[in-house]
C-alpha cells in the first residue's frame, strides 16, 4: 500500500516535470519565433507580401463564415468567440498568423542548425583541451542574403574553425563568406548564405570616392579598400585567376576618380597587360628591365623629396599635407620641388620577373629593385607612394619578406596547391576556392573574406580611357589650333 503510494507520487512527479519541460520548450520556441520576426523585419528578410497575402486569405475565410463551419466540423462550435472583444482578438491572431508561421519556421531552422552543428563539431574534433565544444549563441539575419551565426570559441584558434569550414558548409548546406574573430568576447561570427555567390559580377560604376578601390562584391554589397588605411596591396594567385584583370580595374577606377594621381606601371613580361595605359597622361608604363630600374631609382628619390617636403611643412602624412592651402606650403630644401603632389601608385605585375636574377635580370639589378621596392613598402605610406604588387609565387625567393610584410592588403585568387595558399593567407582557403575567374579571398589585417572581383572588360576600359589618350588629346589641340588659325 505504502509502496503503491510512493510509486504514484513518483509517476505524478515525473508527469509534472515532463509537463513543465514541455511548457518551457514551448515558451522558448515562441520567444525564438517572435525574435525571428522582429530581426527579420529589421534586416528586411521578413516576407511581408506573402504574410499579408495569407492575412487577406484568412480574412476572406472569416468574412464568408467558413471558419464557423470548420469549428462545427470538429465539434468545437462552443469555442467560437461570441463577444466582440474575443472575436476581435481571434481575428487579429488569424490575420497575423502568417508572420507567426514564418517566425516558427525560422526558429525550427535554427534548432535544426544547432543539432547539426554539434554533430559537425564532434566529427571534426573541434573541441578544446577540456573536451568542450563551441556553443551556439545566436543566429540572425544581416541582410536579405546573409546571416550571422555567433559561437563561443572555447579558447580555440580561428584556424581550427577555418579547418572545419568545408564540413560546416556541407553539413548545414550553407556557403560561408567570412569567419570573424572577436578576441575580447571570446566569440566567433560565421557570416553565411544559403545561395552561392554569383560567378561573375560586372563593374557598374567606375567613378568612386577618392583614394578608394573596389576590391570585390560580397553577397551583402561592395567591399572597398582605402589607401589611407591599406596603402600597399599584394595580388596573388595562379595564372588565369584574374590578377591582371583585377589590377586593370583598379588602375582604371583610380585614374578616373583621382585626377591628380600619378601611376608607374611595371610589367616585365613586355608590358602587354598595360598597353592600354601607355597613351594616357599621368601614367608611365615600363616593360623593360633597365628602364624599370631607372624609374624605381627615380621613385626612391621622389620618396626622399616628399619626406623632406612633409617635414618642412610639419605634416605627418599626405592627408595633413593636402589640408595645407597651396600658397602656404613651404619648400626650404629644394625651391623648385613640386609641392603640389598627390598619390603615386606603383603597380608591379609578376614581381618575380623583377626580383629574381636570371632571364633578363642581373643579380645587381634584382638587388637594386628589391631595395627600392622595400623602401617604398616601408616608408611610402606617409608620403603617398602606394604599391600594388602582383605575383604567382609569393614565397621568399620571388617576393622579399620585408616587402610582403608591408603589403597589408592581400587579395588571393585560386592557388594551385596548399603551400602557396599558406604562404599568402596562412591557411588553405585559396586552394579550396572554386575555379571561377575573379573569385578570391581578400585579407585586411586578420579579416579574411571571400569575394568576386567585379569585371571590367578590356573593350570597356579602352572606351573609358579613350577621352584621355594623348593621341586624342593632341588631335583635339591640333583641331583647336586650326580652328583658331582659320
Ligand atoms: N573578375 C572577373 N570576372 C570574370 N572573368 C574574369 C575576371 N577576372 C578575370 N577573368 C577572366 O579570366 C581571364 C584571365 O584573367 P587574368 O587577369 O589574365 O589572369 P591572371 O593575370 O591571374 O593570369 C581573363 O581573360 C578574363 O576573361
Ligand atoms: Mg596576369
Amino acid at each position: 500500500m505504502e509502496s503503491n503510494k510512493k510509486q504514484n507520487r513518483i509517476t505524478a512527479d515525473l508527469a509534472f516535470k515532463g509537463w513543465a519541460a514541455g511548457i518551457d520548450r514551448t515558451i522558448r520556441f515562441s520567444w525564438d519565433a517572435l525574435k525571428e520576426i522582429f530581426l527579420g523585419a529589421r534586416a528586411g528578410t521578413l516576407p511581408w507580401s506573402s504574410c499579408l497575402m495569407w492575412g487577406m486569405g484568412v480574412s476572406l475565410v472569416v468574412i464568408y463564415d467558413l471558419d464557423t463551419a470548420i469549428f462545427r466540423r470538429f465539434h468545437a462550435g462552443v469555442l467560437y468567440p461570441k463577444s466582440i472583444w474575443w472575436f476581435t482578438g481571434y481575428y487579429l491572431v488569424l490575420i497575423l498568423s502568417g508572420f507567426w508561421f514564418w517566425g516558427m519556421y525560422r526558429a525550427g531552422v535554427k534548432i535544426h542548425i544547432l543539432r547539426r552543428l554539434t554533430h559537425v563539431f564532434k566529427s571534426t574534433g573541434l573541441r578544446n583541451a577540456l573536451g568542450e565544444l563551441p556553443s551556439f549563441i545566436c543566429d540572425r539575419p544581416i541582410d536579405a542574403h546573409t546571416r550571422m551565426m555567433r559561437l563561443t570559441k572555447r579558447s580555440l584558434a580561428l584556424d581550427r574553425f577555418e579547418g572545419a569550414r568545408p564540413a560546416i558548409e556541407s553539413a548545414l548546406h550553407i556557403y560561408i563568406d567570412e569567419l570573424r574573430d572577436h578576441r575580447r568576447s571570446g566569440t566567433v561570427d560565421i557570416i553565411y548564405a544559403h545561395e552561392p555567390m554569383p560567378d561573375s559580377v560586372v563593374l557598374r560604376d567606375c567613378v568612386i570616392p577618392k583614394d578608394q578601390i573596389i576590391v570585390g562584391t560580397t553577397r551583402s554589397g561592395q567591399l572597398m579598400s582605402d589607401f589611407r588605411s591599406t596603402p600597399h596591396i599584394l595580388v596573388a594567385g595562379q595564372t588565369g585567376g584574374g590578377k591582371s584583370t583585377c589590377v586593370r580595374q583598379w588602375i582604371t577606377t583610380l585614374y578616373l576618380s583621382n585626377p591628380s594621381y600619378k601611376f608607374t606601371l611595371i610589367d616585365l613580361k613586355g608590358a602587354i597587360e598595360f598597353q592600354l595605359f601607355e597613351k594616357i597622361p599621368r601614367v608611365e608604363v615600363y616593360g623593360d628591365m633597365d628602364k624599370a630600374i631607372q624609374q624605381l631609382d627615380a621613385l626612391g628619390e621622389e620618396l626622399e623629396d616628399r619626406m623632406k617636403i612633409l617635414k618642412a611643412n610639419g605634416a605627418k602624412d599626405l592627408e595633413t599635407y593636402r589640408a595645407i592651402p597651396a600658397e602656404e606650403r613651404k619648400a626650404p630644401e629644394r625651391p623648385n620641388a613640386n609641392l603640389n603632389f598627390d598619390r603615386h601608385v606603383i603597380v608591379i605585375d609578376e614581381v618575380a620577373e623583377l626580383f629574381l636574377s636570371g632571364g633578363g635580370t642581373s643579380g645587381r639589378d634584382a638587388q637594386r629593385a628589391r631595395e627600392v621596392v622595400s623602401k617604398i613598402a616601408r616608408q611610402g605610406r606617409a608620403v603617398g607612394l602606394n604599391l600594388i604588387v602582383g605575383t604567382q609565387r609569393p614565397d621568399a625567393k620571388a617576393l622579399d619578406t620585408q616587402v610582403k610584410a608591408n603589403l597589408t592588403g592581400k587579395i588571393c585568387f585560386q592557388m594551385a596547391d596548399q603551400h602557396s595558399s599558406l604562404v599568402v593567407l596562412g591557411n588553405a582557403r585559396a586552394k579550396d576556392l572554386p575555379p571561377i575567374p575573379g573569385r578570391a579571398i581578400w585579407q585586411n589585417g586578420i579579416r579574411q573574406i571571400e569575394i568576386q572581383v567585379p569585371f571590367l572588360d578590356y573593350a570597356r576600359t579602352e572606351k573609358l580611357l579613350d577621352p584621355f589618350s594623348k593621341e586624342s588629346k593632341s588631335c583635339q589641340s591640333n583641331e583647336a589650333s586650326t580652328q583658331t588659325k582659320s
